[in-house]
């Protein structure tokens, strides 16, 4: 591929905020890649929303994302890759990876006794497709799903060492501790924000795996293969775009991100075309 395509930015999107855990191991791995990052901040969550209605938005934000001549596209998004990744893959002429299989893969990789746990939204763990990729590598590995609602507002409200935190974690992951996984997928966007609490928990035995970081190790060996890595002398550009609240946004992406951003874009999405 020529030079100039290659420089061409990665789209990365999310329901809002949380995908920036998802942009910062991107940059951290890959200093000279340019992103464009969207934001649907009008329309979070996406964790509670149906299917279709999933798919519908993922569409719009594409469309959008192939304005700013994407050469791949991360789903950062955990709800939008068990729900739309699929569906908008066919139908795409540009590379995309999502953040289920990454994290799965590793989780069926890594586990000794073969019980691995899964927190996540409701649609990320109504979906099973966390489970169906772990059973279709080792049919063997029981998968104990939790959703964990409370954990994106309580990170977005900049809870992350917090006794209602704590409790509320404790709560959830009663159960998991029960059934004794040796492995946890920190299934949503938001949860490597909150690793320290939940590995507490957990306790030094629990293989804490994170979708975001190893997202990021995937999509490096995807550029690999089809040979569209920016030049190592390229200068990386960093776009934010959102649907709403674009102040709230840049406090939190400055708080968690290892740079500073000065300007967020708002836009209004819906001005997308619902099929691609
Ligand atoms: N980004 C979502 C996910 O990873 C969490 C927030 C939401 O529900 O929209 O599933």
């Amino acid at each position: 591929m020529s030079d100039s395509f290659n420089n061409s930015p990665i789209g990365v999107f999310d329901s809002g905020v949380g995908g920036l855990t998802v942009a910062r191991e991107i940059l951290r791995q890959y200093s000279n890649e340019s992103i464009v990052y969207f934001g649907d901040t009008a329309r979070v969550p996406y964790g509670s929303k149906s299917k279709d209605i999933i798919i519908r938005y993922s569409k719009q934000i594409i469309n959008f994302l192939k304005t700013k001549d994407v050469k791949a596209i991360v789903v950062a998004c955990n709800t939008a890759s068990a729900y739309a990744l699929d569906e908008v893959e066919r139908e795409l002429d540009i590379p995309i990876i999502g953040v289920v299989k990454p994290g799965a893969k590793v989780a069926a990789r890594t586990t000794k006794n073969r019980r691995v746990g899964i927190i996540g939204t409701e649609g990320t763990i109504n979906s099973g497709l966390y489970t169906k990729i772990i059973q279709g590598i080792d049919k063997d590995i029981t998968v104990y799903g939790k959703a964990c609602p409370l954990f994106a507002p309580l990170v977005e409200e900049g809870m992350l060492h917090d006794s209602i935190t704590d409790e509320v974690a404790a709560r959830y992951l009663e159960e998991l501790k029960k059934e004794d996984v040796d492995s946890l997928i920190l299934g949503c966007t938001h949860y490597p924000l909150l690793r320290d609490t939940i590995g507490e928990i957990m306790g030094e035995s629990v293989n804490l795996v994170n979708p975001a970081y190893e997202t990021a190790v995937g999509l490096g060996s995807l550029m690999d293969e089809l040979g569209i890595q920016a030049s190592s002398d390229h200068e990386a550009i960093y776009e934010f775009y959102v649907s709403d609240a674009a102040e709230k946004f840049k406090r939190f992406a400055n708080s968690i991100l290892p740079l500073d951003i000065e300007k967020i874009q708002q836009i209004d999405i819906e001005e997308y075309s619902t099929s691609l």
